[in-house]
C-alpha cells in the first residue's frame, strides 16, 4: 500500500513515466480548454462535458502515477467517502443548481485550504528549509482565497436554498465596511509578514491568524449580499476558487493544476462580468454595495387589483396574433413547463402565428437556466431570442405570455431608485400591445417586490401553475374553442 502505482513503475522508468505524465497533462489541458469552448455552444455542450470529464479523468489519474505519490489508503478511501454526497449532489433539481454550485465551490475552497494548511504545517515542523517566501507566499493567498470560498460559498448556497437562519435580504451593521477592509488589511499585513520570515518565532501564529481571518472574511464578504445578487456572488467565488487551485499548483509544483485553476478562474470572473452588466452592478457594487444599507420594500398605499382571464379567451387572442412572445423565468422551471410550452408553440406556429422567446440573461436561477429547459423541449434556438434583440421588437408584439416570470419583467427597475433591482436591465414586456401574466398568486417573485407589469391595463391574468394554465391554452388553440 506504500508504493505508488506499481504497475505503472514496473512498465516504465522513472524518466519515462514523468515524460508520461507530462503528455497526459497537456492533453487534459487542451481537453479542459476546449470543453470550455464547446460549452459555449448548446450544439456541442454535450461534447465539451465529456472533454471535461475525460480531461478530470486523465489528471486524477496522471498525478497519482507521479513517483511522489504514495499511501493509496489516504486516496482511495477519501475518494470512497466522496462518492455518495458526489452522487447526491448530481441528482439535485434543475432549480437547485446555483446553490449545488456554490457547494461545490465550498469543497473545492475547503480543499485548496487545507492542502495549503498541511503544506505549511508540514514544511515548517519538518523541513523549515524548504518553506520559501515564494511558497509561503503561494501558501497565504490559497488559504486565504480557499477558506474565504468555503465560508462565502456556504453562506451563498444557504441563501439560494433559503434555509430559515440565514436572511434573505442584506445583513449590515454600522460600519461592516470598515470592519470588513480591515479584517482583510490585516490578514494581508500577516501574510506579508510570513513571506519576509516564513520561519520566524511567531509564524505559526501569525499563520493561524491568517486562517481565521479567511474564514471569517467568507461569511462576512457574502452575509450583507441580497439574493438578487447572489448569482453574480457564485460567479466571483468561482473565481476564487481557481485562483485558491492556482496558489495550489505554485504550492505542489503542479502545472495542470495552474492551468486548470486558471481557466476556472478567468471563466469565473468574465461570467461574473457578464451577469454584473446584466444586472447593472458595478463589480465593486456587487461585493461591497450593499454595505450599510438595507434596501427598503417599496410599499404602495392604495391597494391595486389584477385583472384576470381565461385561458379560452387568451387562447383565442394569441390564435389570431402575429407576433407572440413568451417570457419565461423561474416559474416554468418550477412547473417544468417546457414540453406543453413546446406544444403551445407547435399550435401557435400551425396558425402561422410567429412565435418568439425572450430571454433574460438572469431568468431563472442560473445562468442559461431557461435556454437549457426549452433546449429539453427541442424549441428551435433560432426562436430563442436575447433581451437586447428583442425588446426593439416588443411595442409590434400583439401578445406577450409571460410565464413564471416576474422580476425580469418588472418596469419599476428602469426608475424606482428604492427597488432592490433598480437599474437592472428587463424585458419590455409592458411595451407589447396585450400582456399575460401566468403565475399560481399574488406572491412576488425572487427581489421580494410587486411587479406593476401585472396591474396595467393592458395586463391579464392567467392564475394557475404554469403547466397546468399553458396545458389549457394548448387545448382551447387545438380544439379551436373561442376561437372566431
Ligand atoms: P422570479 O422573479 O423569481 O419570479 C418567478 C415567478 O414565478 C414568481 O412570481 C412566482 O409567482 C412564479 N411561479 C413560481 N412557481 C410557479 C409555477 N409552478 N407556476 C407558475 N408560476 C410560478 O423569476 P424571474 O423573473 O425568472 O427572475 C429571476 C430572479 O432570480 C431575478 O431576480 C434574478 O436576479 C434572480 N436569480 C437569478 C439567477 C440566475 S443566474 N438566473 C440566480 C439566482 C437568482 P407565484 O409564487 O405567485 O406562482
Amino acid at each position: 500500500m506504500n508504493t505508488s502505482f506499481a504497475f505503472l513503475g514496473d512498465i516504465l522508468s522513472t524518466a519515462n513515466r514523468n515524460t508520461l505524465i507530462e503528455l497526459a497533462y497537456l492533453l487534459a489541458a487542451g481537453l479542459f480548454i476546449f470543453s470550455i469552448h464547446w460549452m459555449g455552444d448548446p450544439k456541442t455542450a454535450r461534447r465539451g462535458v465529456f472533454a471535461g470529464v475525460a480531461a478530470m479523468s486523465l489528471a486524477v489519474l496522471f498525478t497519482w502515477a507521479r513517483p511522489e505519490v504514495t499511501g493509496y489508503l489516504w486516496i482511495i478511501v477519501p475518494i470512497a467517502l466522496a462518492v455518495g454526497p458526489g452522487v447526491w449532489l448530481s441528482n439535485v433539481p434543475l432549480t437547485a443548481v446555483p446553490q449545488r454550485t456554490a457547494l461545490s465551490h465550498a469543497f473545492g475552497g475547503l480543499a485548496a485550504g487545507l492542502v495549503g494548511t498541511a503544506k505549511f504545517l508540514y514544511w515548517y515542523l519538518h523541513t523549515p528549509a524548504d518553506l520559501t517566501s515564494f511558497r509561503v507566499g503561494a501558501i497565504v493567498l490559497e488559504v486565504l482565497l480557499g477558506y474565504l470560498t468555503f465560508t462565502g460559498s456556504i453562506i451563498a448556497a444557504a441563501k439560494l436554498q433559503e434555509v430559515k437562519w440565514i436572511p434573505q435580504r442584506p445583513w449590515v451593521y454600522p460600519g461592516q465596511n470598515i470592519v470588513n477592509f480591515i479584517s482583510f488589511g490585516v490578514a494581508v499585513v500577516l501574510g506579508v509578514l510570513l513571506v519576509v520570515n516564513p520561519t520566524g518565532p511567531y509564524a505559526l501564529w501569525m499563520f493561524a491568524g491568517v486562517v481565521f481571518l479567511a474564514f471569517n472574511f467568507g461569511w462576512m464578504l457574502v452575509m450583507p449580499i441580497g439574493g438578487a445578487d447572489m448569482p453574480t456572488v457564485i460567479a466571483i467565488l468561482n473565481a476564487y476558487a481557481g485562483l485558491a487551485a492556482v496558489a495550489m499548483g505554485f504550492v505542489l509544483d503542479n502545472k495542470l493544476l495552474i492551468t486548470a485553476g486558471a481557466l476556472d478562474g478567468s471563466s469565473g470572473l468574465i461570467l461574473s462580468i457578464i451577469m454584473c452588466k446584466a444586472m447593472n452592478r458595478s463589480f465593486s457594487n456587487v461585493l461591497f454595495g450593499a454595505f450599510g444599507q438595507v434596501q427598503q420594500k417599496a410599499v404602495g398605499g392604495e391597494q391595486k387589483t389584477y385583472k384576470s382571464e381565461t385561458p379560452e379567451d387568451a387562447a383565442a387572442i394569441m390564435g389570431q396574433s402575429s407576433l407572440v412572445v413568451i417570457v419565461p423565468g423561474y416559474g416554468m422551471a418550477v412547473a417544468q413547463a417546457q414540453h406543453k410550452v413546446r406544444e403551445l408553440y407547435d399550435q401557435l406556429k400551425k396558425r402561422g402565428v410567429d412565435v418568439k422567446f425572450a430571454i433574460h440573461p438572469v431568468a431563472g436561477r442560473m445562468p442559461g437556466h431557461m435556454n437549457v429547459l426549452l433546449a429539453e423541449a427541442e424549441i428551435p434556438y433560432t426562436d430563442l431570442i436575447e433581451m437586447d434583440e428583442i425588446n426593439p421588437d416588443m411595442p409590434q408584439c400583439d401578445v406577450c405570455l409571460v410565464l413564471g416570470a416576474n422580476d425580469v419583467v418588472n418596469p419599476c427597475a428602469r426608475y424606482d431608485k428604492n427597488s432592490p433591482i433598480y437599474g437592472m436591465p428587463i424585458i419590455d414586456a409592458d411595451r407589447a400591445k396585450t400582456v399575460y401574466g401566468v403565475k399560481r398568486s399574488k406572491n412576488p417573485g425572487f427581489a421580494g417586490i410587486d411587479n406593476e407589469l401585472y396591474f396595467l391595463d393592458k395586463t391579464r391574468m392567467l392564475f394557475g401553475d404554469a403547466k397546468a394554465v399553458v396545458g389549457e391554452l394548448v387545448k382551447n388553440l387545438a380544439t379551436g374553442s373561442g376561437m372566431h
